[in-house]
């Protein structure tokens, strides 16, 4: 029985999260500079994203490039922004055969304008497709779309559009990056590390976390596989009992 014969069709998470890690130690590990490993990371977004398509997954997220990493050493930074621009040119033909919306959380204005204007094209034609939305995390961080949501939320309060007593729960949902997707049920993140490094800090609350030791570049469609196999087998309580949510 192969892998992919091992899921159950009936459970598949219907929003997965990545945190695409271990590209710069990819590199290293044969001796090249980092931005190769960013490089060969294109490649297993593209497996990932397809295999996602396949069975059945609707929400993608990948953390592509942090509030954080602005401080990586300026070449770096520009060579990733490089790779974005022609990444997202190149791949919009896949994109569209296999049917995937593209969609971007994060404070684009901090983008370089190049890197605006893809994208914008991109999500443009890619907005009446379907079968998954891939969402791309680009200078994107939880604390920085959290406080966004606070401030326009505090906006509401000043205008008398919404009352102190009426903020709950949706009301952060509504306000934050991310509004328009459901929370990711399982988030994935590789290299050996064991952090959620200010990435959907909101969205993640009752997400099965799940982490391997595999580098990015190396992240193919069978550790997808066996990462949801391992999602389908825990038993997802959200606060309760075992015997409440098996009843
Ligand atoms: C983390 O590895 C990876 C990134 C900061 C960038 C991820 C970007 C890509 C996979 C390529 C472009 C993607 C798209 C969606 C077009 P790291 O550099 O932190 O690795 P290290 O921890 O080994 O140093």
């Amino acid at each position: 029985m192969t892998l992919k014969n091992s899921i159950n069709t009936d459970k598949i998470p219907s929003h997965i999260a990545i945190i695409m890690d271990g590209n710069g130690r990819w590199a290293k590990g044969k001796g090249k500079f980092r931005i190769f490993g960013h490089q060969n990371g294109v490649g297993a977004v593209r497996e990932v994203s397809e295999a996602c398509a396949e069975i059945g997954v609707k929400f993608l997220t990948l953390y592509a490039f942090s509030t954080e990493n602005w401080s990586r050493p300026a070449a770096e930074v520009m060579a990733l922004m490089e790779l974005l621009v022609s990444t997202i040119r190149k791949e919009t033909k896949t994109l569209m055969k296999n049917n995937i919306k593209l969609e971007s959380i994060g404070n684009m204005d901090d983008l370089p304008e190049k890197c605006q204007r893809e994208l914008k094209i991109a999500i443009e034609e890619t907005k009446h497709n379907t079968r998954l939305t891939m969402i791309l995390a680009l200078s994107y961080s939880a604390k920085w779309d959290m406080i966004n949501a606070t401030k326009l939320i505090a906006q509401k309060v000043k205008n008398g559009e919404l009352a102190i007593d009426e903020i709950n729960d949706k009301t952060i949902d509504e306000n934050l990056s991310t509004k328009n997707f459901p929370h990711p049920e399982l988030m994935i993140r590789t290299s050996g590390e064991h952090r959620i490094s200010n990435f959907l800090l909101w969205e993640l609350a009752y997400s099965e976390l799940y982490f391997t030791d595999k580098l990015w570049p190396d992240f193919n469609r069978e550790d997808l596989y066996q990462a949801i196999i391992n999602f389908q087998q825990r038993e997802r309580r959200f606060g309760k009992t075992s015997e409440q949510v098996t009843s």
